[in-house]
């Protein structure tokens, strides 16, 4: 089914009015794709009945269906590599070093668009496997928040069970015997202890991350502002500032900026990766 100009910007406005995700008219055909099984699901003659319907409200978990649908949730186990090294090497010492001080005692990390798991398990094993090289910093004194809006994503996400082409981006064979079992059915379920440190919750970026926790040491919020406007962006970073410890930790993807965004956080570099250091 086709979508006229005119239902295109009354879905489009609406869905940035909900996720903060921006479409333009090239993305005309994405909204028809994507939106064709609700269309038919919901019985409707065109767009303009599905918009409708959705406003309405009547049909209550519609809204997070069609921003479900709207989601792009590309991802993959250890993404970019290099923010994982700077983990290991540049951000879990330092904290290892506050709590040395008595600075801290606990780190609380958030991942805040956690799409199926894979971000926030890789963050897991790479804290996991940190903490077994040192004893300063226990696993249990590590605390991750793993976020995203997206029901069916954090439905996988929970599960951590995985297919074969899944298994086959970015996780090396070491660490699939470490940290995967495999099931009759070629399914890979990532092992209960990985499972154990991550803590999942629907959050939408728009909302106050206050709700979640009022001071994170580590954010990664990667490959999910590239989707908003440049007001929302600055309001979402400017909110991170807020919800980071003194001096915490913004990691993003490599092909974000926070350049022209936000005045708040330090540029820093290791191993040829990239990484933010809030200024206060
Ligand atoms: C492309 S994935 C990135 C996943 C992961 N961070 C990575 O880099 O591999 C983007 C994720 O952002 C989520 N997302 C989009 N808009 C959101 C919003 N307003 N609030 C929370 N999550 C959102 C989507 O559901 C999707 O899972």
């Amino acid at each position: 089914m086709k979508v006229t100009d005119t239902e295109f910007l009354l879905i489009r406005d609406y869905i940035e009015e909900q996720c903060g995700i921006c479409l333009n008219k090239e993305k005309a055909y994405l909204l028809e794709n994507r939106l064709a099984h609700l269309i038919e699901s919901y019985k409707c003659k065109d767009f303009s009945e599905f918009y409708y319907i959705v406003k309405s409200g009547h049909h209550r978990d519609l809204k997070d269906k069609l921003i479900d649908a709207m989601t792009t949730n590309e991802t993959l186990w250890f993404r970019d590599t290099h923010p994982y090294t700077i983990l290991k090497e540049k951000i879990l010492p330092s904290f290892a070093q506050a709590v040395k001080e008595g600075k801290k005692d606990k780190i609380k990390i958030w991942s805040a668009a956690s799409s199926t798991g894979q971000e926030p398990y890789s963050i897991a094993i790479t804290v996991r496997d940190f903490c077994m090289g040192q004893n300063v910093i226990k696993q249990d004194m590590v605390q991750i928040i793993a976020t995203d809006i997206s029901d069916s994503c954090l439905e996988k996400a929970k599960a951590g069970r995985y297919d074969s082409v899944a298994m086959s981006r970015g996780v090396t064979p070491e660490q699939l015997n470490r940290f995967f079992v495999k099931d009759s059915a070629g399914f890979y379920t990532i092992s209960q202890e990985i499972k154990n440190m991550v803590k999942f919750q629907k959050y939408n970026l728009q909302d106050n991350p206050i709700v979640l926790e009022p001071h994170f040491d580590l954010v990664f919020m990667r490959y999910v502002a590239i989707y908003f406007s440049d007001k929302f962006k600055k309001d979402l970073y400017s909110k991170l500032a807020r919800v980071l410890s003194p001096k915490g930790f913004l990691v993003i993807g490599a092909v974000e900026t926070v350049r022209g965004v936000s005045e708040d956080f330090d540029l820093l570099s290791h191993g040829g990766g990239l990484y933010y250091q809030c200024k206060r």
